[in-house]
């Protein structure tokens, strides 16, 4: 293989499918146990012993140029490039053509966490050398991702999002590459939603005679752009974290494996794990339940939550029915007041999602 090999992650993009948080923050930096997903895909390429990363940024760049700094916290030397539009996966390879040069690649979509890491992976691509390496898992819901069709361990048939998958194989958001998939990303057409398709480009690699190799993934993965797909992944990574405390616990019970962040404040309530209570969160009279994630700064009072992930700064204060499979973005304040005529109150954002009991 050509010399260095270098990361590049893709954090651009529209993220509609996560509206309305995506309306005001980037939805790689969504939290997941409290730690943005995007940050266990660089901790994934650094673990695979990948220095060099690229960071592909849209719309959202100043807040993900302001939260992974210039990689050194997490062990990597971090280039921001600029995309001028998301115009799909293979338009920001071209994107980033100069930070690539020669270079053989890891790219990493930075939406997607794959419980298992990429090490042994990206050390077969080393070994076995071909001109790509894609990843490949079995999902119920072909239609929603690239769809491969295999021959034995060749593949044969990539197709985008198909209406009629001709197989349940999804591929899986992370792609190991040789600077061939430059000159195939630029022999091909936008597709019918107007992008420029990574999985186009493959086909492209396929069609000139290219070794492509398949490797069907076993450990979970998870691509977060869905609301449901990110309270799944905040569930599966909380599934085996180790109980820490660092805060303060007054007249409380901590059941099963929780993290309790310095500053946090836990009084006369009930935490059962797995969950996480971050940095100075107030949880008072309360109860929080399995799979919740409360983040940096939030004030629970009076109020139950459960399966649930709350962005920094949220208030919730006596409520009377249980929080549940939840996705509350940042500074949300949820309470109830005795004022009369009895009325619901909302001031909500575009796309914001309430259901009452
Ligand atoms: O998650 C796996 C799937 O990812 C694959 O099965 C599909 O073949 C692949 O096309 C991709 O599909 P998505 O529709 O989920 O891609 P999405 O638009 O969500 O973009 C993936 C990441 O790349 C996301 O973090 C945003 C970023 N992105 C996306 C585009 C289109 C960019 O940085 N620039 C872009 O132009």
């Amino acid at each position: 293989m050509a010399g260095n090999l270098k990361g590049l992650v893709l954090s651009g993009g529209a993220g509609t499918r996560l509206r309305p948080i995506t309306h005001t923050s980037a939805k790689q930096l969504v939290p997941v146990a409290n730690k943005p997903v995007l940050f266990y895909g660089l901790e994934a390429l650094r673990d695979a012993g990948i220095r060099e990363v690229g960071i592909i940024i849209g719309d959202t760049g100043d807040e993900i140029r302001e939260a992974v700094g210039d990689g050194s916290a997490l062990g990597i030397e971090v280039t921001f490039i600029p995309q001028s539009a998301p115009l799909g996966l293979a338009h920001a390879v071209l994107t980033a053509e100069e930070f690539l040069g020669d270079d053989d690649f890891v790219m990493y979509l930075g939406d997607n966490l794959l419980r298992d890491g990429i090490t042994p992976l990206v050390d077969e691509f080393r070994s076995s050398d071909p001109d790509a390496m894609i990843l490949l898992q079995q999902v119920p819901n072909p239609e929603s991702y690239g769809v491969a069709v295999l021959d034995g361990d060749r593949v044969v048939n990539l197709e985008e999002k198909p209406k009629q998958p001709k197989s349940d194989l999804a591929l899986v958001g992370v792609y190991m590459f040789t600077s061939s998939i430059l000159d195939a990303a630029k022999a091909i057409t936008p597709s019918p939603r107007g992008e420029l398709e990574i999985t186009d480009a493959i086909q492209y690699l396929i069609d000139q005679g290219k070794r492509v190799e398949p490797h069907v993934v076993t450990g979970w993965w998870k691509d977060t752009g869905k609301v449901e797909d990110m309270l799944e992944a905040n569930r599966l990574i909380l599934d085996v974290i180790e109980p820490v405390m660092d805060g303060e616990l007054v007249d409380s019970d901590i059941e099963g494996r929780v993290v309790v962040q310095a500053g946090a404040r836990i009084v006369n309530s009930h935490v059962r794990g797995p969950a996480v209570i971050g940095h100075d969160a107030v949880i008072e009279n309360s109860y929080v339940g399995p799979y919740s994630s409360i983040s940096t700064g939030c004030v629970v009072r009076r109020a139950e939550i459960e399966h649930s992930i709350l962005l920094e700064r949220v208030h919730i204060e006596d409520l009377d029915a249980r929080v549940e499979s939840s996705l509350i973005g940042r500074d949300v304040t949820i309470s109830r007041t005795d004022a009369k005529p009895r009325a619901y109150r909302f001031v909500l954002g575009d796309s914001s999602v309430i259901g009452l009991t």
